[in-house]
């Protein structure tokens, strides 16, 4: 089987290429480098002997992506391509609605032309309403808060309609929770352009000494310790949640929505505890107030991945830790 993955070269993308070349699948990625690096190629090639074929390519580029499916004959797609800051995206909506929106749209009519009819999709727990009491289940209450999470909530809805239009056409739907680490090699990891929005990459930053100390937001939430509470995901975990999807999508019709999680909640002060156990005391933190928008506590049911895809986490918060450890340790 042939897959391409959009927005290959990023975080999860990184990791997902490596478990499907591992497993025997052929990829091409595509990419447009806004938030990732063309040195994960050559990356990619170290840790699995392979030289993907690599397209630099934007969404919104629709001549070049037509060009690239004319000659692709790919069996399916793994769409990871897409804007992801939340605090950016409510200081820029319409670049988050064009890019992630319309650059769907375009892959899509792409998707149609050349007769590709599987797509995963890299949907995100922030379609999820805050309102809902964890453990999140997929028919949880469905309220984005942000541009970013409408961005992946309007997309869920339009592959939901384009599959009801096209009935040989199937989706896999796969809303992520909070995805840390790396890839044990150290070569790959979360390495955001300026200064991380995320806990994880804040942290090893901290770790290294290249950020002064983490601001925890807020310690008056109603869980056990007063700080955010959330369901992490090792990467590699992540990327192993998508190999089972792509096993699973002739099995069935239309389209399916799972949640990637662990099912279980931590929170900052038990992430940041558990990263100074593992990595050595190195992270100073000072609460601060609350950030907006951010919930008390999120956490996936995981039942439903694991009963139609046979899904399950099996790496734990302090190989998360040092994992992303060992990658920083690496990124120069
Ligand atoms: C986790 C916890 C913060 C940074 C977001 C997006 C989601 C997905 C993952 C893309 C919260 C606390 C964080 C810091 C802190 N992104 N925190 N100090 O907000 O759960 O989810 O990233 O798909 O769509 O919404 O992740 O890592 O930003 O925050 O105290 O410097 O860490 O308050 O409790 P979040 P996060």
């Amino acid at each position: 089987m042939k897959v391409l993955l959009t927005g290959g070269l990023g975080y999860i993308g990184s990791h997902t290429a490596v478990e499907l070349i591992e497993n025997g699948f052929e990829i091409d990625v595509m990419d447009n480098l806004y938030n990732s690096s063309e040195d994960v190629v050559e990356k990619l090639k170290q840790i699995t002997g392979k030289q993907v074929k690599f397209h630099k390519i934007d969404l919104l580029d629709m001549d070049s992506m037509d060009k690239m499916f004319s000659e692709g004959k790919y069996d399916a797609v793994i769409h990871f391509a897409g804007l992801k800051a939340v605090g950016e995206s409510t200081q820029k909506p319409l670049m988050y609605y064009e890019n992630n929106i319309t650059g769907t749209i375009n892959l899509l009519k792409c998707m149609e032309k050349y007769n590709v009819n599987n797509i995963i999709f890299s949907s995100s727990a922030c379609v999820y309403s805050d309102k809902n009491v964890a453990p999140f289940t997929e028919d949880a209450i469905l309220n984005p808060i942000n541009p970013y999470g409408r961005t992946k909530y309007f997309i869920e809805e339009i592959i939901k309609d384009y599959c009801f239009a096209n009935k040989n056409f199937k989706a896999v739907i796969l809303r992520y929770f909070n995805p840390i680490g790396a890839h044990e090699s150290g070569l790959i990891g979360e390495n955001p352009n300026g200064i991380p929005n995320n806990l994880m990459p804040y942290i090893t930053r901290v770790a290294f000494g290249k950020l002064k100390e983490l601001s925890v937001f807020g310690n008056d939430y109603d869980t056990p310790d007063g700080t955010g509470v959330r369901d992490y995901i090792h990467v590699v975990d992540l990327a192993r949640g998508h190999l089972a999807a792509l096993n699973k999508i002739n099995s069935f019709e239309g389209y399916k929505i799972y949640n990637l999680g662990t099912g279980h909640g931590y929170s900052v002060l038990d992430v940041v505890n558990t990263f100074n156990k593992v990595c050595g005391n190195k992270v100073k933190y000072k609460i601060v107030d609350r950030r907006p928008g951010d919930a008390a506590c999120v956490f996936a049911s995981p039942e439903k991945a694991l009963n139609e895809l046979g899904f399950k986490t099996t790496k734990e918060l302090e190989e998360m830790c040092l994992s992303s450890y060992n990658f920083e340790k690496n990124n120069k």
